[in-house]
């Protein structure tokens, strides 16, 4: 499988007063799990639904595979997307995907195989209304992947997932992208797909606030290190000579841009006892909400 590149170049879509996503632009490249990650109401749905051919863009373009969704041939074989769907409560999940898969070009043996996929055989004669939110999802990604496709768009695919279908899915997607597929997923936490993504698309109030692999995100976090002793006094004395370095309590020191090693080293130097020494800089999650905060 050789998945198409996903390219959003400079979208922008209004609804009457409001501006849904403005001047967006990424790639989503085949082989790697790109996460499109914001908080509620960032624009993440309306960028994918763009992308698929079910909003309209304001202005720019989304291509898939180098052409908008709605100039595709045969668009179900290039990419499979799970939305946010809303499936016929009174339906079996064997009946919605037989509803669908003519739409496709799917035959019944295929809805049993991606039910299969999914793990849903034994629900496959069940009535979709009582099916958990995770089942859903399940099913959602069943329906995606009728047409065979090389790219998936998943939007929010880990919502109502348990530990368990978080890990299953996580095995999934990245199955899909090791034999070449592209995968766009978004979410609104990042721990829930940090495992899972290889790069990283971070959009808030309707911007991209960074595009970058997931290591070069993880360098972005500010280190910061603390160390505890039971002598107040030389602690008070070393918090005097690093910049920026805090007392929380008597016995507690908090330094900014220090690693635990080089505030063990200056401690060490200053004859400071040293009852523990941790890493206390930001956290992957603390970086994402720092850019999802900053002003554009
Ligand atoms: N059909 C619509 N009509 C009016 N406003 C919309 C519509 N779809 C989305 N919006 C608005 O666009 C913004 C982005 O929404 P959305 O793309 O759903 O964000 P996300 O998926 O990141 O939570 C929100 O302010 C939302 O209320
Ligand atoms: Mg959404």
């Amino acid at each position: 499988m050789d998945g198409p590149l996903i390219e959003i170049a400079g979208l922008t879509k209004t609804f009457g007063a409001v501006t849904a996503i403005q001047d967006v632009s990424f790639v989503a490249e085949p082989g790697r799990v790109t996460g499109f990650l914001g908080p509620n109401g960032a624009g993440k749905s309306t960028t994918l639904r763009t992308l698929l051919g079910l909003v309209s863009p304001t202005a720019g373009e989304a291509r898939i595979g180098g052409r908008p969704y709605p100039d595709l041939d045969r668009p179900a074989a290039l990419v499979g997307a799970q939305l946010e769907t809303a499936f016929h409560p009174g339906r079996t999940a064997l009946d919605h995907l037989r509803t669908v898969a003519p739409l496709v070009g799917a035959s019944d043996d295929r809805c049993d195989e991606v039910i299969a996929t999914v793990g849903l055989t034994e629900a496959a004669r069940r009535r979709v209304g009582g099916f958990s939110m995770g089942m859903r999802q399940r099913l959602g990604l069943a329906t995606a992947l009728l047409g065979d496709p090389s790219a998936l768009v998943l939007d929010e695919p880990a919502n109502g997932l348990d530990p368990a279908g978080i890990t299953w899915m996580r095995g999934f997607v990245r199955a899909f992208a090791a034999h070449g597929g592209t995968v766009l997923l978004s979410s609104h936490l990042l721990g829930e797909v940090e495992q899972t993504v290889d790069d990283v698309v971070i959009i808030a109030r309707g911007r991209v606030r960074h595009a970058s692999s997931l290591a070069e995100l993880r360098d972005l976090a500010h280190p910061a290190a603390s160390l505890a002793s039971p002598d107040a006094a030389r602690l008070a004395r070393l918090a005097d000579a690093l910049p920026g370095a805090t007392l929380t309590s008597p016995h507690d020191l908090t330094v900014p841009q220090l690693t635990p090693a080089e505030l063990g080293a200056h401690a060490f130097a200053a004859g400071v006892e040293v009852h523990r020494l941790t890493e206390t800089g930001e956290t992957l999650e603390q970086v994402f909400l720092r850019l999802t905060e900053e002003a554009a």
